[in-house]
Formats: structure tokens, C-alpha cells, sequence
């Protein structure tokens, strides 16, 4: 089955477990019983919730929420079985932090997790800021926006540093078009695609009190606080083991001292930086090994120092 949503534009076939449409699954008795384990293992989710708890490190808020979205939907399943259904829940949602926080990252994971339970056809991720959803001519956002739109179908549409779409200063902006658009898109397929806004927390908000119709659209804020010191070492060795490097301990006391002063100067963006700190001791470990030695084993090849951290990891660049 093939439907037309707004704008003419093909949709996805509904996943079978949300389509209740007569005759199609008969329910189940209401003395039977459904085995609730073996219900999440066929939808995969533990593997999703066990990896973004291996790979993310803190974030426990944000994980809760995870989890709590995970139960709703696989309990709406169950309930869809016994012929008890239930309005498809709204899941548009609100990222809000800063830079690095992991807001992209999850985002993905979300919309895998989405597709997992059935909620999204696909659970891709289409990633946007502004330039890809409004044009600089009459007439050119509504196309951009519905191109956009469409090939976020079936998946998570995340518009990064939403509040730009709305410029308070100029009303015939055409950001309010696009906006307009998307409002109507998230209240009319909410089976077809999730928007999730993200951006800082403080211009979010002032972005959902001068458009009180897209606040009032979204189910889910989540809030993604800045790491702790200590999370931004976990998060630094875990990168460094995904790509099979490791660090002495001294290079771990001198990347942590480096940390302390960086995470409170401008333009520190959190776990973004610390992967931007280890490409640049990579590079430098690369560089020391030759300029150094003419003889090195695996573990020379593999363990970082302190010498390289020591060049510019103060400095402004990120
Ligand atoms: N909690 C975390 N644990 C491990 N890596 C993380 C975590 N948060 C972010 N990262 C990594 O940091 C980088 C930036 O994260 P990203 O999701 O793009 O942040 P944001 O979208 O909030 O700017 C990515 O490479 C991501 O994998
Ligand atoms: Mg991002």
C-alpha cells in the first residue's frame, strides 16, 4: 500500500505491527499472556540500549529517556496485540546543549532504535541547518523544505541550530515559511518521519516562546549537560581504543591537565574537542616516532605520551 501525504509525495508503507486496519492480525484473547523478553529480543532493542551504554559514556539522563521511549513503544506493540490500541505516541523531540555534548550522535541512535521497534520505516538520519530548508528567493524554500522533507521520510529529520530558521527581526524571513512546512509535516505524518530541533538551550528556548506552535509539538526535551572531567578521559580512551591506540599514564596526567584548562576557555566543545585533541596527538606521535627512533615495536606504535600532547592542544583551533 502506497500512500499520499501533503505535498503529493509518495509514502512509505506502515510497518504491518502499527497498521490496525480491519482484519489484519486477530487479537489476542484477554487471558492470554506475551512473553515481554522474548518481545524485546525480537526487536532488537537490548542490542541498541547495550551499545549506546558501551559507547556512550555519561549521559545517564539522556540514556533514561532512551529506555523509557524504548518501553512505551514495545508495550504499545503488546497492547496493539490484544486489540487495545492507543493514539500513535508523538515523538518529535528537543535536543538542547552545546557543541560536543553527543546530541548528533544520539540522534542517530535514535532513530535506529525508532526503526528497531517499528516506529519508522527506515530510522535513517537526515542531518540540516537552515541553508538546506530555506532559499534566497521567492519561491525557493517551499521546494528545498519539501526535498528535504522527502528524502527524510521514513527516518529522523534533525535541524541543527533550529532557532535560526526564525529571524524575530525580519518578518517576511523565509524561515517562516519553512517553519510553517515542518509544522504542518510533524502534525500531519508523525507516522512518517520524527523532526528532532537541537541547537543551545538557551536560543532554543527563545526559539519555542516566539513559536509557540512548534513547542507545543514536541513530545520530548532532552537536555544534554556539558561532561565532567573525568567523563571527558573516559570519553578520550574510548576513542583511543576504537582506533587501538592507548595512553601511558603520564600522557593521561599531561591530556588531563591540557583538559582542565581547556574546558573552561571559549570555544571548548566538549567531547568534540577531545576528539580533535587526540587527531592531533596522533599526528604528533607519528611525528615524534620518525624524527625519533629507527627501531620501534607494536607498543611504540600504539601508545601515546605525554610529548604528544605538548605542542598547541591550548590553542583556539579546534
Ligand atoms: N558520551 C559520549 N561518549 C563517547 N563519545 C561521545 C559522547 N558524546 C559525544 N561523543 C563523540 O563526540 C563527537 C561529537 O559528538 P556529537 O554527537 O556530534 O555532538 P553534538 O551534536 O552535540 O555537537 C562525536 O565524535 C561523538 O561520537
Ligand atoms: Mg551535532
Amino acid at each position: 500500500m502506497r500512500r499520499r501525504g501533503a505535498f503529493g509525495m509518495a509514502q512509505p508503507d506502515r510497518d504491518p505491527e502499527w497498521s490496525t486496519e480491519d482484519g489484519q492480525e486477530e487479537a489476542l484473547p484477554a487471558d492470554a499472556t506475551v512473553d515481554l523478553a522474548a518481545e524485546r529480543k525480537a526487536a532488537g532493542i537490548d542490542e541498541v540500549l547495550a551499545s549506546v551504554d558501551r559507547e556512550l559514556v555519561g549521559l545517564a539522563a539522556v540514556k533514561t529517556r532512551i529506555r523509557e521511549i524504548a518501553a512505551l513503544l514495545l508495550v504499545d506493540r503488546l497492547r496493539e496485540r490484544f486489540g487495545v490500541s492507543s493514539s500513535r505516541p508523538n515523538l518529535h523531540m528537543c535536543f538542547t546543549g552545546n557543541p560536543g555534548t553527543g546530541k548528533t550522535t544520539v540522534a542517530m541512535r535514535m532513530g535506529e532504535l525508532l526503526h528497531r521497534v517499528g516506529y519508522l520505516e527506515q530510522g535513517h538520519l537526515v542531518s540540516v541547518t537552515r541553508d538546506d530548508l530555506v532559499g534566497q528567493y521567492v519561491g525557493h524554500t517551499a521546494p528545498k523544505t519539501k526535498e528535504v522533507l522527502k528524502r527524510a521520510m521514513g527516518g529522523v529529520l534533525f535541524i541543527d541550530e533550529a532557532y535560526y530558521l526564525y529571524r524575530a527581526e525580519n518578518e517576511r524571513d523565509y524561515g517562516q515559511e519553512a517553519i510553517e512546512i515542518l509544522l504542518q509535516v510533524m502534525e500531519n505524518q508523525r507516522d512518517d518521519l520524527v523532526v528532532i530541533l537541537a541547537g543551545y538551550t538557551d536560543r532554543m528556548d527563545g526559539f519555542f516562546t516566539s513559536n509557540p506552535g512548534m513547542s507545543s509539538r514536541i513530545a520530548h526535551h532532552i537536555d544534554f549537560p556539558d561532561y565532567h572531567l573525568d567523563e571527558l578521559v573516559k570519553i578520550a580512551h574510548l576513542m583511543l581504543r576504537q582506533e587501538r591506540y592507548q595512553l601511558s599514564c603520564d600522557a593521561e596526567e599531561t591530556f588531563r591537565a591540557h583538559l582542565q584548562h581547556r574546558m573552561h576557555q571559549p570555544r571548548f566543545a566538549n567531547a568534540r574537542s577531545v576528539r580533535n585533541a587526540m587527531e592531533r596527538a596522533r599526528l604528533r606521535h607519528a611525528s615524534r616516532l620518525l624524527d625519533e627512533t629507527n627501531l620501534c615495536d607494536r607498543e611504540d606504535l600504539t601508545r601515546l605520551e605525554p610529548a604528544d600532547f605538548g605542542g598547541n592542544l591550548t590553542g583556539a583551533q579546534e
